[in-house]
């Protein structure tokens, strides 16, 4: 599938999807959502992929919603519109591991959207910022919820009420993402971890997936009975199975997602 403003690419049992609107920073206009969520979907429903990633370019990961795009808006067109709602409804919805990888900006829908992933992987250049109250609006997409979940209140009020940048190091020692590489290695590396994930069942690794992201919806008693549930559930599948066997004939296990 061609699309105008990303580059897929399929390989070994992963998809990276690289945004692709340079001359704009990779900034979110209507199109690049429509496709993002489009090509999520489609990697998601696709059996032969078990890892997706998600890049921008050098510079930018992107720098948030379409600016030019958004500027002449009433309240009643983003209303109405419920402006990208559904497309990132649907990358939340997304089952399978995805993993954000950041290099440059990643700003207001930019830095929203990294955070819809499972997890960031930064290069040393990244920085990441809600600057949304500089245009006089609120973050949309997650910036003052997945951001407070993830970095705690002190620093996502400082970040949403300052509007200033914080780099890959603060972003690491706050929780932000869960490792920093250089700049150059940046895709490479984070290949290497969704190779790593993919090498798994795909079947455990959604198991898994819904388990952590219980953890942000309900209490600690129904997190757990939930876990116990999935638990429960994997001694079903095939994968189990082989997993234990491959253990104990000291061999690697040939996962089916099964
Ligand atoms: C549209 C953007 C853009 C954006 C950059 N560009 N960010 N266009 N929307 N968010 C464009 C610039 O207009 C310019 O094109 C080109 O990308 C390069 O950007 P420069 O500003 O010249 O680069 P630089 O001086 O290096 O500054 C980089 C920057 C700055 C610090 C990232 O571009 C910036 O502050 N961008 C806006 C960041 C922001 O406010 N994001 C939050 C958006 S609101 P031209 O053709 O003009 O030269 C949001 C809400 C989400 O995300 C909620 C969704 C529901």
């Amino acid at each position: 599938m061609a699309y105008d403003t990303l580059i897929v690419e399929i390989e070994d049992y992963t998809a990276l999807i690289r945004l692709n609107r340079p001359e704009a920073l990779n900034a979110l206009n209507a199109r690049l959502m429509q496709e993002l969520a489009q090509a999520i979907t489609a990697a998601d429903r696709n059996d032969k992929i078990r890892c997706i990633v998600l890049t921008g370019t050098e510079k930018a990961f992107a720098a948030g919603a379409d600016v030019k795009e958004m500027a002449e808006k009433t309240f009643t067109d983003v209303y109405f519109d419920d402006l990208f709602a559904a497309e990132a409804d649907a990358i939340a919805r997304c089952r399978k591991p995805l993993i954000a990888a950041v290099s440059g900006y990643c700003l207001g829908g930019g830095c929203e959207l990294a955070m819809m992933c499972d997890f960031i992987i930064a290069a040393d250049t990244a920085k990441f910022g809600q600057p949304e109250i500089n245009l006089g609006i609120v973050a949309g997409m997650g910036g003052t919820q997945r951001l407070t979940r993830a970095i705690g209140k002190a620093k996502a009020m400082d970040m949403n009420l300052t509007g200033r940048f914080m780099d890959a190091a603060e972003a690491e020692r706050a929780g932000l993402i869960s490792r920093i590489v250089p700049a150059k290695d940046l895709v490479t590396e984070t290949l290497k971890i969704a190779g790593k994930i993919a090498e798994k069942s795909a079947l455990t690794a959604m198991l898994v997936k819904e388990s952590v992201n219980r953890a942000f919806e309900t209490t600690l008693s129904e997190g757990i009975r939930f876990e116990r549930r999935m638990f429960n559930a994997a001694f079903a599948s095939e994968d189990q199975k082989e997993g234990m066997a491959a253990f104990m004939e000291k061999r690697q296990p040939q996962f089916r997602d099964r």
